[in-house]
């Protein structure tokens, strides 16, 4: 049987993405324009420049994507694209134009979940034995889902303030180490040994829900208390003292690691019958956290798995991947397609 081509079109939040996959060939491209330095002078993503960004760069991504998997435009059988959840100004560039292209070419349509995305990322490339518990963990999320098949899942746990990502963003502003935090903060942390200074508190135990809010503040509170953050003028007063800056962060990843571990420990106990743990999402990008997760699984006879770092971070490979099944289950979209921001 002929499997279809899938052009996936992934515009969320602050990357302009598009991907061609066919289940029989593989993911034959998967190009993304990232905007971090348009937003890098702000210290986070700012919505208007990011759907500004999206219209410019959505048609050259596109072409860049078809181009590198040596197909045309002739040869896609399906446009499937992010419509939930995200910036609603970026969303819309992004259906905007895959419902342009599937109307235009009479192609199937299929909206995808941004989340559904990131929680299948790490069957791209690996097969994982279902039930599994999957951990995301990005800039706008953090979340525990327990994956039953493909596009049957639970969430279980996730956040009731801040995502772990925009922990290590806002805690590295904190400390004047610029955007995004978690590339810099994990680079101090290994340069400290990946050492626990300042015993931050790790938060509640015996629930799977996650709170990063609290943590952002337990760090300034102990800056202040170091003579090293005036509150008054909010401004970090030791810019200069790199060890000051390679102990809080590495006590903050080793802080975050450990909640990681207590919560996935609290998952496994309520589900006995998983067999295998994944780690997704931008944050799983980090080498130290990956290594710790290992461990913690080997140690309870669970399978590891996380996607390379090109499937971690926003991609639009992802969402060529939930179209693809979300196809063979029938469940196409319309043009009345909305996006949820
Ligand atoms: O998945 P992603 O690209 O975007 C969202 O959907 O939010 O994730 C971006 C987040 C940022 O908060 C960034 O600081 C974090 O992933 N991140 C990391 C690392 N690389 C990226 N966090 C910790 N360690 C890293 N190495
Ligand atoms: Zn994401």
């Amino acid at each position: 049987m002929k499997q279809p081509t899938i052009l996936a079109i992934e515009s969320s939040c602050d990357e302009t993405a598009a991907a061609v996959y066919n289940e029989h060939e593989g993911m034959l491209s998967n190009v993304l324009f990232s905007q971090i330095e348009q937003h890098k002078p702000f210290g986070g993503v700012i919505p208007e420049i990011a759907s500004r960004t999206h219209l410019q760069k959505i048609r050259p991504i596109i072409t860049e994507a078809l181009e590198a998997a040596h197909k045309k435009l002739d040869d896609i059988d399906i446009i499937a694209v992010t419509h939930k959840p995200g910036l609603p100004g970026s969303l819309l560039i992004g259906l905007s134009f895959a419902k342009a292209i599937a109307y235009a070419r009479n192609l199937k349509l299929i909206g995808v979940n941004h989340l559904e995305g990131h929680a299948f990322s790490a069957m791209i490339e690996h097969k994982i034995p279902f039930p599994y518990i999957c951990l995301t963990a990005s800039g706008g999320h953090t979340s525990m889902y327990l994956i039953k098949d493909f596009g049957d899942y639970e969430v279980i746990g996730q956040t009731v303030d801040d995502a772990a990502g925009e922990a290590f963003d806002k805690i590295a502003k904190l400390i004047n180490l610029g955007y995004p935090g978690g590339p810099i903060i994990e680079k101090l942390a290994r340069e400290a040994d990946f050492k626990d200074y300042f015993h931050y508190p790790r938060g509640k135990q015996g629930n799977i829900n996650f709170s990063f809010s609290g943590l952002k503040t337990a760090v300034l509170y102990d800056l202040v208390k170091q003579d090293a953050f005036d509150m008054k003028t909010k401004t970090f007063l030791k810019d200069h003292d790199l060890i000051l800056k390679q102990q809080v962060s590495s006590s903050l990843l080793v802080c975050i690691g450990d909640i990681f571990k207590q919560k996935l420990s609290e998952a496994i106990k309520l589900h006995k019958d998983v067999k295998a743990v994944s780690f997704v999402g931008g944050v799983a990008c980090n080498r130290y956290l990956k290594t710790e997760l290992a461990t913690f699984c080997n140690e309870r006879g669970l399978q590891f798995f996380f996607p390379s770092p090109q499937y971690c971070t926003d991609n639009a490979a992802m969402i060529a991947f939930v179209g693809n099944y979300k196809a063979k289950q029938g469940k196409f979209s319309d043009l009345t397609l909305d996006i949820f921001g």
